[in-house]
């Protein structure tokens, strides 16, 4: 059960990250575009977070040992990331510095995305189904 809702609570948070920074990156002129991108990007985050739980506890009922290998720390950096991502996100419309935190912002960003993606992919691996 903890494993299903690991795999579902995962996809749906990677398919909302690249929803939530497809319309920062090409639907701008939308004028919703930054409501959508803060909401889905923020249920997707929890998601993750939820997700990464039901993983925890997971390797827990099965006897195993934590964070055992790459899918697994892909995984963290994945959620460590976009943790400092969110926080930017907001901080950065008060900022003195508002370039260095929007920069600092797009590009970790995009590190985030790149490793959930990278977290999946380890993830099918692991079960086999990639
Ligand atoms: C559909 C894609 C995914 C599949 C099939 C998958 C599969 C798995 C499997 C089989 C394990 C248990 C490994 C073991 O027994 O040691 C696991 C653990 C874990 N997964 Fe995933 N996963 C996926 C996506 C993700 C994503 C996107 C993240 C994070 C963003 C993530 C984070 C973790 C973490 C942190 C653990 C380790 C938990 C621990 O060691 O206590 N997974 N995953
Ligand atoms: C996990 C959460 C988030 C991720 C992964 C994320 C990711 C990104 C990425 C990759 C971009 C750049 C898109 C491009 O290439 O143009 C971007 C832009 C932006 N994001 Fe986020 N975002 C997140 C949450 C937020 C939040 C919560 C806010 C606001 C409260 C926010 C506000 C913005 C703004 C204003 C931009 C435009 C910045 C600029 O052009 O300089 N983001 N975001």
């Amino acid at each position: 059960m903890f494993f299903i809702l690991h795999i579902l609570l995962m996809a749906a948070a990677a398919s909302g990250l690249m929803a939530g920074i497809s319309a920062a990156m090409f639907f701008r002129r939308n004028k919703n575009w930054l409501n959508f991108h803060k909401t889905v990007n923020v249920l997707s985050f929890a998601g993750m977070a939820t997700g990464i739980i039901m993983a925890f506890l997971y390797v827990a009922d099965s006897g195993g040992r934590h964070i055992q290998g790459f899918h697994h720390i892909a995984g963290l950096t994945a959620f460590a990331s976009s943790f400092i991502t969110l926080m930017i996100g907001y901080r950065q419309f008060k900022a003195e510095n508002k370039q260095a935190f929007r920069a600092t912002h797009r590009w970790l960003g995009r590190f985030s995305l790149l490793s959930v993606l990278t977290a999946v992919i380890l993830g099918l691996m692991l079960i086999n189904l990639f």
